[in-house]
């Protein structure tokens, strides 16, 4: 009852200031440095999320972001290797009326799972659950300091796998695979 009275005031909140909300969810089990760039939020070094927490994010609308993720080591130490990337653009004008467009990107590489679902929809979801570190070629891997290998660079020697194990994330540049939705509370997750 208690969650039904907050989420309604939540909704009427956002309705009111005209808002939309990002909450972004670290599902895995190692601590995360969330990198949110977007309008308002210029690149930040990050804000650490532990394993099993989350964080919200309230933003006004037609804002446009994309949310990123490193290892914990990368806090303060700048890190700056391709990872995977979830995006979001709010009220893009399309066929007269407003949607929200969605992205998980592989284009330049990939180092954890990551999906987006609408809070208040089940048709909008999108992701990359696959964990293709497991499968990356030895040219494409970048490793830490310590020889653990903390991401997969997407190359042309892996794209196609990366495809087809993710089929819902852009991978290749030159493609659409996008979700196209209207909701005005989003659930990024890593991990
Ligand atoms: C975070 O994600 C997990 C797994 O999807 C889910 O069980 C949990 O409810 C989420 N937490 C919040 C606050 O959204
Ligand atoms: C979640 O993050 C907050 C703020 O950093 C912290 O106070 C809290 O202990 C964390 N909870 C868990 C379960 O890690
Ligand atoms: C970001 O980290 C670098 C060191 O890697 C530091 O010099 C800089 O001051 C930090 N910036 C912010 C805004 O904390």
């Amino acid at each position: 009852m208690l969650i039904l009275i907050r989420t309604l005031f939540a909704v009427i909140y956002l309705t009111l200031i005209n808002a939309n909300s990002i909450r972004f969810n670290n599902t895995g089990i190692q601590n995360l440095v969330v990198i949110l760039q977007g309008v308002g939020h210029p690149p930040s070094n990050g804000t650490l999320l532990t394993a099993g927490n989350y964080s919200e994010i309230i933003v006004l609308n037609e804002w446009e972001g994309s949310f990123y993720t490193y290892p914990e080591e990368c806090l303060n130490t700048a890190c700056d290797y391709p990872v995977t990337k979830v995006s979001v653009a709010f009220e893009r004008y399309m066929f007269g009326s407003f949607y929200d467009f969605l992205l998980v990107d592989l284009n330049q590489g990939f180092n954890v799972p990551a999906s987006i679902k609408s809070l208040t929809r089940t048709d909008c979801d999108i992701g990359c659950d696959a964990d293709l570190l497991a499968i990356c070629p030895e040219e494409d891997q970048i490793k830490n300091e310590e020889g653990e290998l903390v991401t997969c660079k997407t190359s042309v020697g892996n794209f196609q796998e990366f495809k087809k194990l993710c089929p819902e994330a852009r991978v290749d540049g030159g493609d659409l695979d996008l979700s196209v939705c209207a909701s005005m509370s989003y659930e990024i997750t890593f991990g």
